[in-house]
């Protein structure tokens, strides 16, 4: 079966079982599943189920789509996502961006738990990302292209879509959320970067550094869609001092920040 194939039998196998078609996908980063508490849920498959789709491996994700209302809007949501580092492929991990894509989403928000370079920020911020370097070593569009599924070299000059980045600065500060932003660097991990790497991620241009996000992403992008997506800081990576930094402070400080990150998303769907 071709990539094209495979993403139209599993979103068929998806359709079958949902009443109403998702007009905006959400992918969830680690310890910030918060948001899932947000949505009127009309039906949550387990990856396990899903013909063709991964499944997950990493501690604090849960592994499901979950389908329903978010603030009016129906949404489907990715409880758990794919990481480079757990093995899968570039195009194995990018697969529920393309089906998404298939069920009709247009529009794609994104989160994660980053590393900070930046002397601005501080652990439990939130950085809306306006722009990302992808540091991973192999690119999710490599191969033979599928015009159906997007052109060749697809344009990145405009990643993150500026409007949707107003407006969630607006929401943001309505709602009294200071919010920081600034640009994502994508690597595949799963050591976290050594003082040397971080310092060069920061003379590189990066304001927080991850291991997700940048794949999902382009394929995004690659069909078309409208891409929102926000950190949280967990750590500091830029310090005079040695850092040690641990996976678990990771989740702690995520799931702490969780809440503010929901409230600006859900705020934001409306508008998309
Ligand atoms: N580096 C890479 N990935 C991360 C980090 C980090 O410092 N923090 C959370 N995810």
């Amino acid at each position: 079966m071709s990539l094209f194939e495979k993403i139209q039998a599993t979103a068929n196998f998806i359709s079958d079982k949902i009443k109403h078609k998702p007009e905006i996908g959400i992918i969830l980063g680690s310890g910030l599943g918060g948001l899932i508490d947000c949505i009127e849920k009309e039906i949550s498959i387990p990856y396990s189920e899903i013909p063709n789709f991964p499944v997950s491996t990493v501690q604090g994700h849960a592994g499901a789509l979950v389908f329903g209302k978010m603030n009016g809007r129906q949404v489907v949501l990715m409880a758990g996502r794919f990481h480079y580092y757990e093995g899968y492929s570039m195009q194995e991990l990018t697969f529920p961006v393309r089906v998404m894509k298939a069920l009709g989403v247009e529009n794609l928000v994104v989160s994660n738990a980053a590393g900070g370079m930046n002397k601005q920020f501080k652990i439990g911020d939130l950085m809306i990302i306006t722009d990302h370097v992808n540091q991973f070593p192999e690119h999710p569009l490599r191969g033979k292209n599928d015009e159906r599924l997007g052109t060749r070299f697809p344009d990145m000059g405009q990643p993150y879509d500026h409007e949707l980045i107003a407006k969630a600065k607006d929401i943001a500060a309505k709602l009294g959320y200071p919010v920081q932003q600034g640009v994502y660097i994508g690597l595949q991990g799963p050591t976290f970067e050594t003082p040397a790497e971080y310092r060069w991620l920061h003379i590189i241009g990066g304001d927080a550094v991850g291991m997700s996000t940048v794949p999902e992403v382009i394929v995004a992008r690659h069909g078309g869609m409208k891409v929102f997506a926000m950190s949280v800081i967990t750590d500091i990576g830029i310090s005079d001092e040695p850092v040690t930094i641990t996976h678990e402070e990771v989740l702690e400080a995520a799931n702490h920040a969780a809440p503010k990150m929901a409230a600006i998303v859900e705020a934001l769907v409306a508008y998309m």
